[in-house]
């Protein structure tokens, strides 16, 4: 389509945020589809199953007997309380519901957070390889993402140290860290991202902790960071353990102080979010059986990639503690991880995506390999990545 720009159309710069690299994958991906090829979509973090019986009952139920209306914008109170609860059953922590805010997603909640905690010109450290829309929100935000690099000897996560030589190169106002991560799939301990959050508050720098991921653990029991600080911004999903990636339903654990701010916000942003949602994400916790079935098959699709990636020939990748992704260095193959990932789709009709999308510095020989697809997906990927690279 051609586009006809004028002074008075012309876009605005800090519109200007680079494209979705896994959006072209999966466009590409369709064009195959639609031509009749069977694809296998490693490409989406996106679960193969959909939400919680409960939740979609939940859902019906609603729809059948209550107006839709608007709610309070910090969420339905039952809902704020029911995630309070999760917080205690979950990891033993207590958590006032008065701190819980129902967002549209932990995209919506990112958004929030990050008019809340920082001014236009702000420096909020994100490290690399990790999820593109960090950098590219705090972008259009006006805010200076500064990109901190991590390597094996840490898991890819963030460390103390790494976190305040940044502050002492140019001053850090905020840092951002996910455990599980996207898209290594790696996992800081109790004690990695404690030290973090204590080098962050010693320094006055501000910490927001994306778990999206939690519940999707296989190493060892993910950490709350509102667990270790009442000065932490958690933001969590229903999107990944629940399955729910439609509903567009998430939320934060916010600092008091931070709470009417955000509540401000959010009525003038949004005034609420998804009625609809926020009654079936109430009721996905008492589908938490169906879902801890989904996590043990994702155990399984891991295992089928830990084993068969090796003889395949992709022998080196990142320690998959937990989420549903395998970061592969696909150096021995390409120095270029878009071009691999086109060739492989032509010629497999295996979908992964490229490094690139997470990290422009190393990406290039890097590929994300997503395993929430069925295990017998998982088997046919492995052999035909296998006959591709012999
Ligand atoms: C690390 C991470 N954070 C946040 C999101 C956004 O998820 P949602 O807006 O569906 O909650 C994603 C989605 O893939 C993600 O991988």
């Amino acid at each position: 389509m051609e586009q006809r720009i004028t002074s008075l159309t012309t876009p605005s710069d800090r519109s200007n945020v680079p494209a979705f690299m896994v959006m072209d994958v999966m466009a590409a991906a369709e064009r195959i589809e639609a031509a009749g090829g069977h694809v296998i979509h490693m490409e989406v973090g996106q679960p193969a199953a959909s939400a919680p019986d409960s939740a979609i009952l939940a859902a019906q139920m609603a729809l059948a007997s209550a107006r839709i209306d608007y709610t309070s914008a910090l969420g339905i109170l039952s809902l704020r309380e029911r995630i309070a609860r999760h917080y205690r059953d979950t990891y033993g922590c207590a958590v006032d519901a008065g701190r819980i805010v129902v967002t549209t997603g932990s995209s919506a909640a990112f958004i929030l957070a990050f008019l809340a905690m920082f001014e236009p010109g702000d420096r909020v450290a994100v490290t690399l390889p990790g999820y593109p829309p960090y950098r590219h929100i705090l972008t259009a935000l006006g805010c200076e993402p500064v990109l901190i690099e991590t390597s094996s000897e840490t898991r890819h996560a963030l460390t103390g140290e790494a976190l305040l030589a940044s502050h002492r190169k140019a001053p850090l106002k905020g840092v951002l860290v996910a455990s599980p991560a996207n898209p290594t799939g790696t996992m800081m301990s109790r004690q990695a991202l404690s030290s973090v959050i204590n080098a962050a508050h010693d320094a006055g720098i501000r910490f927001i902790s994306d778990e999206i991921y939690h519940g999707l653990d296989y190493a060892f029991p993910a950490v709350t960071a509102a667990d270790l600080s009442p000065d932490a911004l958690v933001i969590n999903s229903f999107s990944k353990y629940f399955c729910m990636t439609g509903w567009r339903i998430g939320w934060m654990v916010v600092p008091e102080a931070l709470v009417r701010p955000i509540e401000r916000l959010q009525q003038n942003l949004a005034i609420s979010v998804p009625t609809l949602s926020q009654i079936a994400a109430e009721a996905a916790f008492d589908g938490r059986a169906q879902m801890e079935a989904i996590k043990h098959s994702y155990l399984e699709n891991r295992r089928i990639l830990i084993e068969g990636f090796p003889k395949a020939g992709l022998t080196r990748f990142l320690p998959a503690d937990g989420a549903f992704y395998l970061y592969a260095d696909v150096s021995d193959f390409t120095s270029d991880s878009f071009e691999f990932a086109k060739r492989m789709l032509e010629e497999t009709h295996v979908a992964a995506t490229p490094g690139l999308d997470f990290d422009p510095i190393h990406g290039r020989r890097f590929m994300r390999f997503s395993y929430a697809k069925s295990a017998e997906d998982m088997r046919e990927a492995v052999a035909r990545i296998a006959r591709w690279l012999a």
